[in-house]
């Protein structure tokens, strides 16, 4: 089979925040299959990443907090650079656009670009904080909507109404810097002649698609925006973060975050060069037309990818001897949400990937995320289908079939593969099923169906179990140990199979398994051919999924009930706040445990004139029988509020302890329920 020259890239993602789950499932996990797959075909494989360090999202972090943007572009590109190692991906590089080598890429492509006249400088009217003595980026400037009269709309779009407009016509402007209303002032910018390429740009897309199949969803944004029309881009900037740019005159400008961000994938490569000292290596992949450049992104990324980037690359070419390879597919993927809802740095909905990772080892998450990759559709991490995809796939499915044949070998053939004699009608069919799954699964990975590809490896895995139930080796090795032995013969080969197959998948556990196998990876095609022969002495097993009890699964999922709790905001309330509380004194008539929870427990309390019933989060500190009778304070004019889809009409006085616990406030027992507490 020939072997193909692949360059591969995910995006790069800002280092303003930790990548979560959302991330690794969109642009990262399914590049890393592809890539650890087309490593074990025998390609030759370069894949490339690093942090986007520059732009307005990453000041506006540094200025909530009050420091300088290094500061937070190296907390976040080194937590993530742990995170995604933890995760298993297996970058040639994790570089950073804050990197000399970097800003000297993106220089030399706008010089280019301004040299062959490309470049058109426009004058135009900016935002300008007098205070700050600063233009204000679109998203520094805040005002009331022209539409709907939304306050809190953003310079150019209205979050409540979605209408788009000119920064011109927001109402009432404001700095989001000074609070200051800002001024339109006079500032030149460079733009590309986007327009220009629309034409080229569609044959190039067209040609792609034809040849080698584009996704749907890729296609249906690109048409978007061809049929809207391909206008100018502002290439530069207002801004004192970022590249400058390389002009005389360009005082407090830099070039457009994603101008040169894309240009970083290059410079990532040129960095791997300078460091494994081959100056040449980048060129090698990024200028050889030979080279299969594949580009793994999220759905929002996707004009910067299959329009910007594109024709930057044919503007360089057009004017440059040394010319770069087009993306040959740009394999982008929709959204994971969170439990139903959308991943939310500010509203704390989710979970990062650091602290998954130290919940949980890398294997069963990559493998709940492969299988349940959004690639056609936006799809859901929720944490009961994550202990189940654990629990009853791996563990019960994968690791029950290893396990089982290891522990026939050990115990029956000295941990020796045993002989294949006489193999039956369905040792026959099995062998064949063995040789087939590589390239079954092969063909998906090559078309970026990860998730098809990993449910062909678990339907596999599935048809072993069947066939060790089926060949019955329990029976066989009291009747006719060679027959058994051959059903032993034959599992241990399809073990070897699966090891290469869910290689790209679980690597941590797949190392594991060629460990036990005593063997080593194989060419991924070969790996179907029986390898292991008879004799070859196996390692011991080991234990490849721990099972999550639900006990792990349900911390997730209470704190979740508590997140969704609305916040307490500011502390300070009037006395006609305070005297709208109704507090009365009530009796605890009945006590129920919520099977789900371990903090929450339902009570039904008496209030004089009426019960309530009230989800209390006391049933760590508190069993039934001493609750049960309590005289207690109540909040008994709360709104009704459904805490794990159970209603709770009121709330019970209790205060924190320091072991976690909470203490109830307790009124003693004349007092009447129904009292007015004041
Ligand atoms: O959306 C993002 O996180 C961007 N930082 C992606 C950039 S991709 C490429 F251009 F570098
Ligand atoms: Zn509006």
């Amino acid at each position: 089979m020939q072997k193909e020259k692949v360059l591969v890239t995910s995006a790069l993602p800002y280092a303003n925040g930790h990548i979560h789950l959302g991330h690794l499932s969109g642009a990262y996990l399914p590049a890393d299959i592809y890539v650890r797959y087309k490593r074990l075909k025998g390609d030759d494989v370069l894949y490339v990443c690093g942090s986007d360090e520059h732009g307005v999202p990453i000041t506006i972090t540094a200025d909530k907090e009050n420091v300088k943007p290094k500061e937070i572009i190296d907390r976040y590109h080194n937590a993530n650079t742990e995170a995604f190692k933890k995760f298993g991906m297996s970058f040639d590089i994790y570089s950073r656009t804050s990197k000399p080598v970097h800003h000297d890429d993106a220089k030399t492509f706008f010089l280019s670009f301004h040299n062959q006249g490309l470049l058109n400088e426009k004058k135009t009217l900016q935002f300008y904080d007098e205070k700050a003595n600063m233009f204000l980026p679109d998203r520094y400037v805040e005002g009331t909507c022209p539409n709907c009269g939304n306050e809190d709309a953003r310079s150019d779009e209205c979050e409540n109404c979605g209408a788009l407009y000119d920064p011109s016509e927001l109402l009432n402007p404001k700095s989001k810097i000074t609070g200051e209303t800002p001024v339109r002032k006079e500032t030149t910018h460079w733009f590309f002649p986007l327009g220009k390429y629309q034409e080229r740009l569609e044959a190039y897309i067209d040609e792609m698609n034809s040849k080698y199949g584009w996704k749907d969803n890729v296609l249906q944004y690109c048409k978007s925006w061809f049929k809207e029309g391909l206008k100018d881009r502002a290439v530069t900037r207002d801004l004192d973060w970022g590249v400058r740019v390389p002009l005389e005159n360009s005082e407090g400008k830099v070039l457009y975050v994603w101008f040169e961000a894309v240009l970083g994938y290059i410079s990532a490569t040129r960095d791997l060069s300078e460091q494994r000292m081959e100056p040449d290596l980048w060129k090698d992949y990024w200028q050889n037309p030979k080279t299969k450049y594949v580009a793994f992104i999220g759905k929002d990324n996707v004009v910067f990818h299959t329009i910007i980037f594109p024709a930057m690359l044919m503007a360089w070419n057009d004017g440059n001897d040394e010319k770069f390879v087009l993306p040959q597919n740009v394999p982008a993927n929709e959204f994971l949400n969170f439990e139903s809802k959308k991943f939310s740095k500010s509203r704390g909905w989710g979970i990062d990937a650091k602290d998954f990772l130290n919940l949980f080892p890398a294997d069963p998450l990559r493998y709940y995320l492969a299988a349940n990759a959004p690639e056609n559709k936006d799809s859901d991490f929720y944490w009961k289908e994550f202990q189940s995809r654990n629990n009853d796939e791996l563990a019960d499915i994968l690791g029950n079939f290893v396990n089982r044949t290891f522990i026939f070998g050990e115990k029956h053939f000295e941990s020796k593969v045993p002989e294949l004699i006489n193999p039956t009608e369905i040792d026959l069919r099995m062998l064949e099923r063995i040789t087939e799954y590589p390239a079954k699964v092969g063909a998906l990975l090559e078309k970026y169906k990860v998730k098809d590809a990993v449910l062909e490896m678990m339907n596999f895995t599935r048809s072993c179990n069947k066939y060790f139930n089926d060949s019955e080796p329990w029976k066989s090795v009291k009747t006719n140990k060679e027959q058994c032995g051959t059903t032993i013969n034959i599992c241990l080969q399809a073990i070897y199979t699966l090891a290469e197959l869910f290689s790209p998948v679980i690597p941590n556990t797949t190392v594991k398994l060629f460990n036990m196998l005593n063997a080593r990876p194989t060419d991924w095609y070969n790996s179907g051919n029986p390898t292991l022969a008879a004799g070859h002495e196996l390692n011991k097993p080991e234990i490849l999924f721990a099972k999550i009890d639900d006990e792990k699964i349900e911390e997730q999922t209470t704190k979740l009930e508590e997140e969704k709790l609305p916040p307490v905001e500011d502390p300070k309330i009037s006395f006609d706040d305070f005297t709208k509380i109704d507090l009365r004194v009530g009796e605890i008539l009945e006590v129920e445990k919520i099977p789900k929870s371990k903090k929450l427990i339902k009570l039904k309390v008496d209030l004089g004139d009426s019960q309530k019933q009230i989800l209390a989060g006391v049933a760590l500190s508190y069993t039934a029988e001493e609750l049960l009778g309590k005289k207690v304070v109540v909040v008994s004019n709360l709104q009704p509020a459904k805490l794990m889809g159970i209603e709770s009409e009121g709330m019970i006085i209790a205060a924190d302890k320091k072991d976690g616990g909470v203490q109830i406030l307790e009124v003693s027992a004349e007092i009447p329920s129904g009292t007015k507490v004041k």
